[in-house]
């Protein structure tokens, strides 16, 4: 059984080994802080994206969703603060040449106090911390690390430079002429995306304040610390809904979707004490109140989604600059306002990694007659990649044709997996191994009797079922 601390490293494997994730150019020896989702990881993705979609617009009358370019106007982000703010406080060892997000050496640094049994001060520390970033006191930030003598991994040195701020956007040139008015970004959230359109969306959609705009789509940010799997990418997808309210209203909605979103994350049968509500200390540019949501990963407990309260922050700014009015008028009172907004942002590759977290168990199977274990993914049924495996018992006497019309009849309402080499034991387990919550082997019975094993993948429990019953099962057990 793998411990908390080599879970981590297990999952990674695993979902290299199992057609999950791959590095991304692996055969140039990878791109840091780059991923590939593999055949079953690029499945799992999608069906969280797509409950996600689901929950947000179908189960909302109130949202709609849009799909919004990853290059934008520059100017967008010199109105949303991202040119000016969106920076991250730096410090370059200078003996290693290597560079630091100042907030996650100060981490590191507490998590050792903590794991030597010091936890009061690694608490002190990082309070201290926060109230040195909310003060953007970036002096008062690297005499902490020089006072605590936080050493460099690489070079073992405590030779620091100031620290400096850091700007996270990616820019390229639009266009064969490099001047600077041609220099655009890749988009480093996809909220503006539904800023800019929100009038369009409004007034072509008669929408009537409160109401929201959902998106999924990738975002690119310069990570320098980047080197927790997935966890921290350069290029990564996110799933954000800006809610627009009337201001005064933005109390309520704020705590409204708090518990929104955390109903939808206990939807995915995770138990609710590995989450936790973490309000920000240091708010991002643009936020009123804002506050994550944490999962306890195998790494700690971790941000997982953001609730941002955005007051009208980043309409009034796209007012200002394109000197276009982005008013609603509110027939209710008679008036006109730039609505406030509740944003929920939440990142799809880390609640990937949260659902294989949560799923991966390496079951011991041993009897007094034989050593015997497994690595399962036990996925809800709706997430996982393969919901059915149909598996003949032999590759003659007409097994094969009876279990590939069960495929011709259940592949057009959900994801099927034939198999017919190897012993049934072996392909059970393969099935664990990328969490199919169900597999049904044709055998000589079923040709008396129109009958086949179903084995539950969490349970391993076997049953006989009529064939005809087999699609009824599986689409109850995946919605
Ligand atoms: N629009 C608000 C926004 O972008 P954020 O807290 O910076 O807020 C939202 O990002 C979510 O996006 C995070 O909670 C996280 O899940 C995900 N995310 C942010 N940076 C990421 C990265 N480098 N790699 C993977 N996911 C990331």
């Amino acid at each position: 059984m793998a411990t908390d601390s080599n879970k981590f490293q297990a999952i990674i494997s695993h979902s290299k080994e199992y057609g999950f994730i791959f590095p991304s150019s692996e055969i140039y020896d990878g791109l840091s802080a780059v991923y590939d989702y593999g055949q079953w990881g690029s499945e799992l993705k999608k069906n969280i994206r797509d409950y996600w979609w689901k929950s947000m617009t179908q189960m909302h009358e109130n949202i709609v969703g849009i799909d919004a370019a990853i290059f934008m106007h520059p100017t967008t982000w010199k109105a949303s603060g991202h040119v000016d703010n969106f920076n991250d406080p730096m410090i370059d060892n200078k003996d290693s040449k290597k560079r630091y997000r100042v907030d996650h050496l100060i981490e590191a640094f507490a998590d050792e106090l903590e794991k030597a049994g010091k936890k009061e001060a690694a608490d002190a520390l990082i309070q201290e911390m926060e109230s040195l970033l909310g003060a953007d006191d970036m002096a008062g930030l690297k005499s902490m690390i020089e006072k605590h003598n936080m050493k460099c991994s690489v070079s073992g040195t405590c030779n620091w430079t100031d620290v400096r701020q850091f700007n996270l956007m990616f820019s390229t040139q639009l266009g064969s002429v490099s001047e600077d008015s041609n220099e655009i970004y890749l988009r480093p959230e996809t909220a503006q995306g539904i800023f800019v359109n929100f009038l369009n969306v409004q007034k072509t959609g008669r929408m009537k304040i409160p109401f929201g705009i959902a998106q999924t789509g990738k975002a690119f940010r310069n990570e320098i610390v980047a080197r927790q799997f997935i966890f921290r990418m350069r290029e990564f997808e996110q799933m954000e809904m800006q809610f627009f309210i009337r201001p005064g209203t933005e109390g309520e909605w704020y705590e409204y979707w708090k518990a929104e979103r955390m109903k939808w994350h206990l939807s995915l049968g995770i138990a609710a004490e590995r989450y936790r509500f973490h309000d920000h200390a240091k708010l991002a540019h643009y936020a009123k109140a804002a506050c994550d949501i944490e999962f306890e990963f195998p790494i700690g407990f971790k941000e997982v989604e953001g609730i941002h309260s955005r007051g009208d922050f980043d309409l009034s700014q796209h007012q200002k600059f394109s000197k276009k009015k982005m008013q609603y008028f509110d027939a209710e009172i008679n008036q006109n306002y730039v609505p406030y907004v509740i944003e929920t942002s939440i990142g799809l590759d880390r609640t990937v990694m949260m659902v294989m977290s949560e799923a991966y168990c390496e079951e011991d199977l041993s009897t007094a007659e034989k050593q015997d274990s497994r690595v399962v993914l036990k996925f809800p049924a709706k997430l996982a990649p393969v919901k059915l495996a149909v598996l003949p018992l032999t590759k003659k006497d007409g097994l094969p044709e009876i279990a590939r019309e069960i495929m011709d009849n259940c592949k057009p309402h959900f994801r099927c997996f034939y198999e017919e080499k190897d012993a049934i034991g072996k392909r059970y387990r393969r099935m664990d191994a990328i969490g199919t919550p169900f597999c049904v082997t044709v055998d000589h019975q079923t040709k008396e009797d129109q009958t086949v094993t179903i084995r539950y993948r969490d349970t391993m429990q076997q049953e006989r079922i009529p064939i005809e019953k087999i699609k009824a099962i599986i689409l109850s057990e995946i919605f």
